[in-house]
Protein backbone atom coordinates (compact mmCIF):
# COMPACT_ATOMS: atom_id res chain seq x y z
CA UNK A 1 0.00 0.00 0.00
CA UNK A 2 1.33 3.47 -0.73
CA UNK A 3 2.34 4.92 2.17
CA UNK A 4 -0.09 7.86 1.58
CA UNK A 5 -2.86 5.66 1.43
CA UNK A 6 -1.47 3.85 4.35
CA UNK A 7 -1.24 8.01 6.31
CA UNK A 8 -4.68 9.03 5.61
CA UNK A 9 -6.32 5.54 6.97
CA UNK A 10 -4.21 5.71 9.68
CA UNK A 11 -5.40 8.94 10.43
CA UNK A 12 -8.63 8.17 9.46
CA UNK A 13 -8.42 5.12 12.32
CA UNK A 14 -7.09 7.56 15.02
CA UNK A 15 -10.20 9.85 14.34
CA UNK A 16 -12.47 6.91 14.59
CA UNK A 17 -10.77 5.01 17.49
CA UNK A 18 -10.54 8.31 19.42
CA UNK A 19 -14.12 9.21 18.66
CA UNK A 20 -15.59 5.50 19.31
CA UNK A 21 -14.65 5.01 23.22
CA UNK A 22 -15.11 1.60 22.83
CA UNK A 23 -12.50 1.08 20.34
CA UNK A 24 -8.65 0.21 21.99
CA UNK A 25 -6.52 -0.75 19.17
CA UNK A 26 -5.28 1.79 16.74
CA UNK A 27 -2.95 -0.49 14.86
CA UNK A 28 -4.24 -4.08 13.52
CA UNK A 29 -2.35 -6.16 15.86
CA UNK A 30 -1.13 -9.17 13.85
CA UNK A 31 -0.69 -11.08 17.68
CA UNK A 32 1.71 -13.94 16.36
CA UNK A 33 1.69 -17.47 17.33
CA UNK A 34 4.91 -19.61 17.07
CA UNK A 35 5.15 -22.61 15.33
CA UNK A 36 8.30 -24.33 15.00
CA UNK A 37 9.53 -26.74 12.88
CA UNK A 38 13.45 -28.77 12.75
CA UNK A 39 14.79 -26.24 10.27
CA UNK A 40 12.77 -23.23 9.99
CA UNK A 41 11.02 -21.18 13.12
CA UNK A 42 7.85 -19.21 11.66
CA UNK A 43 4.62 -17.24 12.92
CA UNK A 44 1.11 -17.29 11.96
CA UNK A 45 -0.74 -13.99 13.34
CA UNK A 46 -4.44 -13.65 14.09
CA UNK A 47 -6.14 -10.85 14.11
CA UNK A 48 -6.01 -7.89 16.84
CA UNK A 49 -8.49 -8.76 19.78
CA UNK A 50 -10.41 -5.63 19.05
CA UNK A 51 -11.18 -3.78 15.88
CA UNK A 52 -12.08 0.70 15.10
CA UNK A 53 -15.19 -1.73 13.94
CA UNK A 54 -16.45 1.12 11.48
CA UNK A 55 -12.98 1.08 9.24
CA UNK A 56 -11.50 -2.63 9.34
CA UNK A 57 -12.98 -5.92 7.97
CA UNK A 58 -14.05 -8.25 10.06
CA UNK A 59 -12.03 -10.62 11.77
CA UNK A 60 -9.90 -13.20 9.53
CA UNK A 61 -9.38 -16.25 10.00
CA UNK A 62 -5.83 -17.41 11.09
CA UNK A 63 -3.95 -17.34 7.81
CA UNK A 64 -5.94 -16.01 5.67
CA UNK A 65 -4.48 -12.97 3.61
CA UNK A 66 -6.64 -9.24 2.90
CA UNK A 67 -5.19 -7.16 0.03
CA UNK A 68 -6.14 -3.72 1.04
CA UNK A 69 -6.12 -2.80 -2.35
CA UNK A 70 -9.32 -4.93 -2.90
CA UNK A 71 -10.78 -5.51 0.49
CA UNK A 72 -11.31 -1.24 0.38
CA UNK A 73 -10.80 -1.64 4.47
CA UNK A 74 -7.61 -1.08 6.32
CA UNK A 75 -4.99 -3.89 5.42
CA UNK A 76 -5.26 -6.59 8.31
CA UNK A 77 -3.09 -9.14 7.06
CA UNK A 78 -2.57 -12.31 8.39
CA UNK A 79 0.37 -14.63 7.36
CA UNK A 80 0.00 -17.68 5.42
CA UNK A 81 0.64 -20.44 8.00
CA UNK A 82 4.37 -21.07 8.59
CA UNK A 83 4.49 -19.20 4.76
CA UNK A 84 7.72 -17.88 5.07
CA UNK A 85 11.44 -17.88 7.56
CA UNK A 86 10.82 -15.48 10.40
CA UNK A 87 14.64 -14.73 9.63
CA UNK A 88 13.94 -13.76 5.97
CA UNK A 89 10.83 -11.16 6.71
CA UNK A 90 13.62 -9.58 9.41
CA UNK A 91 15.97 -9.49 6.50
CA UNK A 92 13.26 -7.76 4.46
CA UNK A 93 12.04 -5.62 7.29
CA UNK A 94 15.44 -3.81 7.48
CA UNK A 95 16.18 -3.31 4.26
CA UNK A 96 13.55 -1.67 4.18
CA UNK A 97 13.66 0.61 7.06
CA UNK A 98 17.59 0.98 5.49
CA UNK A 99 15.53 2.89 1.99
CA UNK A 100 12.69 4.48 4.65
CA UNK A 101 15.59 6.47 6.36
CA UNK A 102 17.20 6.88 3.50
CA UNK A 103 14.37 9.11 1.66
CA UNK A 104 12.66 10.35 5.38
CA UNK A 105 15.49 10.65 7.50
CA UNK A 106 13.62 10.03 10.59
CA UNK A 107 16.11 8.08 12.11
CA UNK A 108 15.64 9.53 15.99
CA UNK A 109 12.19 8.97 15.68
CA UNK A 110 12.60 5.47 14.94
CA UNK A 111 15.13 5.52 17.87
CA UNK A 112 12.57 7.52 20.28
CA UNK A 113 9.80 4.74 19.49
CA UNK A 114 11.65 1.63 20.35
CA UNK A 115 12.70 3.53 23.64
CA UNK A 116 9.55 4.02 24.56
CA UNK A 117 8.05 0.46 24.14
CA UNK A 118 11.23 -0.65 26.27
CA UNK A 119 11.43 1.57 28.60
CA UNK A 120 8.45 1.03 30.47
CA UNK A 121 9.97 -2.11 32.08
CA UNK A 122 9.29 -2.85 35.52
CA UNK A 123 12.16 -5.24 36.70
CA UNK A 124 9.86 -6.01 40.49
CA UNK A 125 6.84 -7.61 38.10
CA UNK A 126 7.98 -11.24 36.95
CA UNK A 127 4.89 -11.61 34.79
CA UNK A 128 4.87 -11.19 30.93
CA UNK A 129 3.44 -9.08 29.60
CA UNK A 130 2.48 -7.35 32.79
CA UNK A 131 6.57 -6.45 33.58
CA UNK A 132 6.18 -4.01 30.25
CA UNK A 133 9.13 -3.61 28.00
CA UNK A 134 9.29 -4.69 24.23
CA UNK A 135 6.56 -6.26 23.51
CA UNK A 136 4.81 -3.66 21.08
CA UNK A 137 1.78 -2.21 23.14
CA UNK A 138 3.30 1.24 22.20
CA UNK A 139 1.42 0.42 18.88
CA UNK A 140 -1.91 0.38 21.02
CA UNK A 141 -3.70 4.01 21.35
CA UNK A 142 -4.09 3.73 24.91
CA UNK A 143 0.04 3.60 25.36
CA UNK A 144 0.65 5.83 22.27
CA UNK A 145 -1.88 8.38 23.23
CA UNK A 146 -0.27 9.54 26.85
CA UNK A 147 1.70 12.92 26.59
CA UNK A 148 5.25 11.32 26.70
CA UNK A 149 4.41 9.83 23.52
CA UNK A 150 2.66 12.83 21.45
CA UNK A 151 4.54 12.88 17.93
CA UNK A 152 5.12 9.15 17.95
CA UNK A 153 2.16 8.22 15.92
CA UNK A 154 3.96 9.43 13.38
CA UNK A 155 6.49 6.85 13.31
CA UNK A 156 3.96 4.05 13.35
CA UNK A 157 2.41 5.43 10.07
CA UNK A 158 5.90 5.32 8.52
CA UNK A 159 6.72 1.80 9.51
CA UNK A 160 3.41 0.40 9.16
CA UNK A 161 3.59 -0.75 5.56
CA UNK A 162 6.79 -3.05 6.54
CA UNK A 163 4.71 -4.68 9.16
CA UNK A 164 1.91 -4.77 6.58
CA UNK A 165 4.46 -6.20 3.85
CA UNK A 166 6.61 -8.35 6.77
CA UNK A 167 3.14 -9.62 8.59
CA UNK A 168 4.37 -12.15 10.51
CA UNK A 169 6.94 -9.68 12.16
CA UNK A 170 6.27 -8.98 15.85
CA UNK A 171 5.63 -5.40 16.24
CA UNK A 172 7.88 -5.72 19.17
CA UNK A 173 10.87 -6.38 17.30
CA UNK A 174 10.01 -4.46 14.28
CA UNK A 175 10.37 -1.35 16.59
CA UNK A 176 13.73 -2.75 18.14
CA UNK A 177 14.96 -3.52 14.70
CA UNK A 178 13.68 -0.15 13.69
CA UNK A 179 15.71 1.39 16.34
CA UNK A 180 19.06 -0.79 16.01
CA UNK A 181 18.79 -0.15 12.30
CA UNK A 182 18.73 3.82 12.32
CA UNK A 183 21.14 4.07 15.07
CA UNK A 184 23.52 2.17 12.67
CA UNK A 185 22.70 3.59 9.83
CA UNK A 186 23.78 7.22 11.22
CA UNK A 187 26.74 6.13 11.96
CA UNK A 188 26.44 5.00 15.43
CA UNK A 189 28.15 1.25 16.57
CA UNK A 190 26.26 -1.96 15.30
CA UNK A 191 24.28 -3.57 18.43
CA UNK A 192 24.26 -6.90 18.79
CA UNK A 193 20.43 -8.09 18.52
CA UNK A 194 18.04 -10.97 18.46
CA UNK A 195 14.90 -11.26 17.86
CA UNK A 196 11.69 -13.22 18.08
CA UNK A 197 9.77 -11.37 20.85
CA UNK A 198 6.57 -11.32 21.48
CA UNK A 199 3.38 -9.08 20.72
CA UNK A 200 1.34 -8.13 24.36
CA UNK A 201 -2.01 -8.94 22.53
CA UNK A 202 -4.56 -6.23 24.37
CA UNK A 203 -4.19 -2.77 25.54
CA UNK A 204 -4.98 -4.08 29.12
CA UNK A 205 -1.41 -4.96 29.05
CA UNK A 206 -0.45 -1.18 28.15
CA UNK A 207 1.35 -0.37 31.16
CA UNK A 208 0.50 2.84 33.34
CA UNK A 209 1.10 6.57 32.41
CA UNK A 210 4.34 7.75 33.87
CA UNK A 211 6.82 4.95 33.32
CA UNK A 212 9.52 7.15 31.16
CA UNK A 213 11.55 9.64 32.47
CA UNK A 214 10.20 13.84 32.60
CA UNK A 215 13.09 16.17 31.33
CA UNK A 216 11.76 18.91 34.17
CA UNK A 217 11.61 16.88 37.20
CA UNK A 218 12.71 18.84 40.16
CA UNK A 219 15.25 16.86 41.14
CA UNK A 220 16.62 15.83 37.50
CA UNK A 221 19.84 13.09 38.90
CA UNK A 222 17.33 11.54 41.03
CA UNK A 223 14.52 11.28 38.80
CA UNK A 224 16.70 9.18 36.36
CA UNK A 225 17.75 7.11 38.76
CA UNK A 226 14.15 6.51 40.10
CA UNK A 227 13.04 5.68 36.46
CA UNK A 228 16.06 3.85 35.06
CA UNK A 229 16.99 1.91 38.21
CA UNK A 230 13.49 0.32 37.87
CA UNK A 231 14.73 -0.87 34.21
CA UNK A 232 17.42 -2.16 36.18
CA UNK A 233 20.02 -0.11 34.50
CA UNK A 234 23.17 1.68 36.64
CA UNK A 235 24.71 4.77 36.20
CA UNK A 236 26.68 4.37 33.71
CA UNK A 237 24.24 2.83 31.73
CA UNK A 238 21.80 5.94 32.17
CA UNK A 239 24.56 8.47 30.75
CA UNK A 240 25.25 6.30 27.91
CA UNK A 241 21.59 6.11 26.57
CA UNK A 242 21.11 9.46 27.09
CA UNK A 243 23.82 10.10 24.48
CA UNK A 244 21.12 9.02 21.93
CA UNK A 245 20.16 12.14 22.26
CA UNK A 246 23.03 13.07 19.36
CA UNK A 247 20.45 12.74 17.15
CA UNK A 248 16.85 14.14 16.99
CA UNK A 249 15.01 17.65 18.34
CA UNK A 250 12.27 18.50 21.10
CA UNK A 251 9.53 20.30 19.55
CA UNK A 252 7.47 22.50 21.98
CA UNK A 253 4.15 21.38 20.46
CA UNK A 254 5.10 17.73 21.13
CA UNK A 255 7.09 17.90 24.86
CA UNK A 256 6.63 21.70 25.27
CA UNK A 257 10.77 21.66 24.92
CA UNK A 258 12.88 23.29 22.91
CA UNK A 259 12.39 26.14 20.26
CA UNK A 260 10.28 25.87 17.53
CA UNK A 261 12.98 26.31 15.28
CA UNK A 262 16.98 27.19 14.92
CA UNK A 263 19.15 27.52 12.37
CA UNK A 264 20.13 24.28 12.42
CA UNK A 265 16.62 22.56 11.84
CA UNK A 266 14.82 25.06 10.12
CA UNK A 267 15.65 23.75 6.57
CA UNK A 268 15.13 19.47 7.82
CA UNK A 269 16.13 17.45 6.34
CA UNK A 270 13.03 15.39 7.06
CA UNK A 271 10.20 17.78 8.40
CA UNK A 272 11.66 21.29 9.16
CA UNK A 273 11.87 22.74 13.25
CA UNK A 274 12.30 22.20 16.65
CA UNK A 275 15.36 22.42 18.32
CA UNK A 276 18.25 19.63 18.28
CA UNK A 277 21.14 18.64 21.05
CA UNK A 278 24.11 18.88 17.81
CA UNK A 279 24.72 20.73 15.07
CA UNK A 280 24.55 17.47 12.82
CA UNK A 281 21.52 15.65 14.29
CA UNK A 282 21.18 12.84 11.83
CA UNK A 283 25.25 11.89 12.61
CA UNK A 284 25.25 9.73 16.05
CA UNK A 285 28.75 10.61 17.47
CA UNK A 286 29.67 12.00 20.95
CA UNK A 287 28.87 15.67 20.47
CA UNK A 288 26.11 15.06 22.43
CA UNK A 289 28.57 15.31 25.50
CA UNK A 290 30.50 18.20 24.16
CA UNK A 291 27.86 20.06 23.00
CA UNK A 292 25.95 19.70 27.03
CA UNK A 293 29.12 20.54 28.53
CA UNK A 294 29.85 23.27 26.39
CA UNK A 295 26.79 24.98 27.10
CA UNK A 296 27.33 27.51 24.35
CA UNK A 297 25.29 27.24 22.03
CA UNK A 298 21.66 28.54 22.29
CA UNK A 299 20.44 26.96 19.17
CA UNK A 300 21.50 24.07 21.10
CA UNK A 301 19.33 21.77 23.15
CA UNK A 302 19.89 21.13 27.03
CA UNK A 303 17.43 19.89 28.83
CA UNK A 304 17.58 19.23 33.13
CA UNK A 305 18.04 15.80 32.57
CA UNK A 306 21.25 16.79 30.08
CA UNK A 307 22.95 18.75 32.09
CA UNK A 308 22.52 16.45 35.70
CA UNK A 309 24.74 14.49 33.86
CA UNK A 310 27.35 16.90 34.18
CA UNK A 311 26.77 18.06 37.65
CA UNK A 312 25.97 14.36 39.66
CA UNK A 313 29.58 13.41 40.56
CA UNK A 314 28.63 9.56 39.42
CA UNK A 315 27.15 10.40 35.91
CA UNK A 316 29.75 13.15 35.72
CA UNK A 317 32.41 10.21 35.65
CA UNK A 318 31.33 8.79 32.19
CA UNK A 319 29.92 11.81 30.70
CA UNK A 320 33.48 13.04 30.90
CA UNK A 321 34.75 9.96 29.42
CA UNK A 322 32.37 10.09 26.66
CA UNK A 323 33.65 13.65 25.74
CA UNK A 324 36.52 12.57 25.26
CA UNK A 325 36.83 8.74 24.14
CA UNK A 326 33.94 8.10 21.61
CA UNK A 327 35.22 4.54 21.18
CA UNK A 328 34.12 3.66 24.67
CA UNK A 329 30.83 5.55 24.38
CA UNK A 330 30.09 3.66 21.67
CA UNK A 331 31.05 0.50 22.99
CA UNK A 332 28.99 0.78 26.05
CA UNK A 333 26.05 2.16 24.05
CA UNK A 334 25.67 -0.46 22.70
CA UNK A 335 25.95 -3.16 25.24
CA UNK A 336 23.37 -0.55 26.71
CA UNK A 337 20.95 -0.48 23.88
CA UNK A 338 20.99 -4.61 23.72
CA UNK A 339 19.94 -4.46 27.07
CA UNK A 340 17.17 -2.07 26.36
CA UNK A 341 15.85 -3.52 23.69
CA UNK A 342 15.46 -6.46 25.63
CA UNK A 343 13.79 -5.76 28.51
CA UNK A 344 10.83 -7.36 29.42
CA UNK A 345 10.59 -9.19 25.96
CA UNK A 346 9.50 -13.17 25.74
CA UNK A 347 11.48 -14.43 23.36
CA UNK A 348 10.41 -17.09 20.93
CA UNK A 349 12.52 -19.17 20.50
CA UNK A 350 13.71 -18.34 23.70
CA UNK A 351 17.55 -18.25 22.77
CA UNK A 352 16.06 -15.25 20.26
CA UNK A 353 17.05 -15.21 16.52
CA UNK A 354 20.28 -13.59 15.46
CA UNK A 355 20.45 -12.28 12.17
CA UNK A 356 24.32 -11.28 12.25
CA UNK A 357 27.30 -13.00 13.14
CA UNK A 358 28.70 -11.63 16.57
CA UNK A 359 31.87 -9.06 15.85
C1 LIG B 1 17.36 10.29 30.15
C2 LIG B 1 16.07 10.59 30.16
C3 LIG B 1 15.40 11.11 28.94
C4 LIG B 1 14.59 12.19 28.85
C5 LIG B 1 14.13 13.05 30.01
C6 LIG B 1 14.21 12.36 27.48
C7 LIG B 1 13.39 13.33 26.99
C8 LIG B 1 13.18 13.64 25.67
C9 LIG B 1 12.41 14.73 25.15
C10 LIG B 1 11.66 15.75 26.00
C11 LIG B 1 12.46 14.68 23.81
C12 LIG B 1 11.78 15.62 22.81
C13 LIG B 1 10.57 14.94 22.20
C14 LIG B 1 9.84 15.80 21.21
O1 LIG B 1 9.64 17.00 21.47
O2 LIG B 1 9.41 15.27 20.16
C15 LIG B 1 13.28 13.56 23.45
C16 LIG B 1 13.60 13.21 22.16
C17 LIG B 1 14.38 12.12 21.85
N1 LIG B 1 14.82 11.14 22.71
FE1 LIG B 1 14.87 11.29 24.72
N2 LIG B 1 14.80 11.37 26.73
C18 LIG B 1 15.53 10.58 27.58
C19 LIG B 1 16.23 9.45 27.26
C20 LIG B 1 16.32 8.93 25.99
C21 LIG B 1 16.89 7.65 25.66
C22 LIG B 1 17.39 6.63 26.68
C23 LIG B 1 16.83 7.53 24.31
C24 LIG B 1 17.24 6.38 23.41
C25 LIG B 1 17.98 5.36 23.80
C26 LIG B 1 16.25 8.75 23.79
C27 LIG B 1 16.07 9.04 22.46
C28 LIG B 1 15.51 10.21 21.99
C29 LIG B 1 15.56 10.63 20.59
C30 LIG B 1 16.29 9.91 19.47
C31 LIG B 1 14.84 11.82 20.52
C32 LIG B 1 14.60 12.67 19.26
C33 LIG B 1 13.26 12.30 18.66
C34 LIG B 1 12.95 13.10 17.39
O3 LIG B 1 13.76 13.87 16.90
O4 LIG B 1 11.84 12.89 16.88
N3 LIG B 1 15.92 9.54 24.84
N4 LIG B 1 13.70 12.93 24.60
Amino acid sequence: MAEAAVASQLSLMLKASLADSSSHSLFASTNSIACSSRSQWHRLSQPPPLFVSSLLPPPLDRGSVVNASTSGGFNSVASPKCAASYTDQLRGAREDIRELLKSKYCHPILVRLGWHDAGTYNKNVKEWPQRSGANGSLRFEAELKYKSNTGLVNALKLIQPIKEKYPSLSYADLFQLASATAIEEAGGPKIPMKYGRLDASSPDHCPEEGRLPAAGASSPADHLRKVFYRMGFNDKEIVALSGAHTLGRARPERSSWGKPETKYTKNGPGAPGGQSWTVQWLKFDNSYFKDIKAKRDEDLLVLPTDAALFEDPSFKVYAEKYTEDEETFFKDFAEAHTKLSNLGAKFDPPEGIVLDAAP
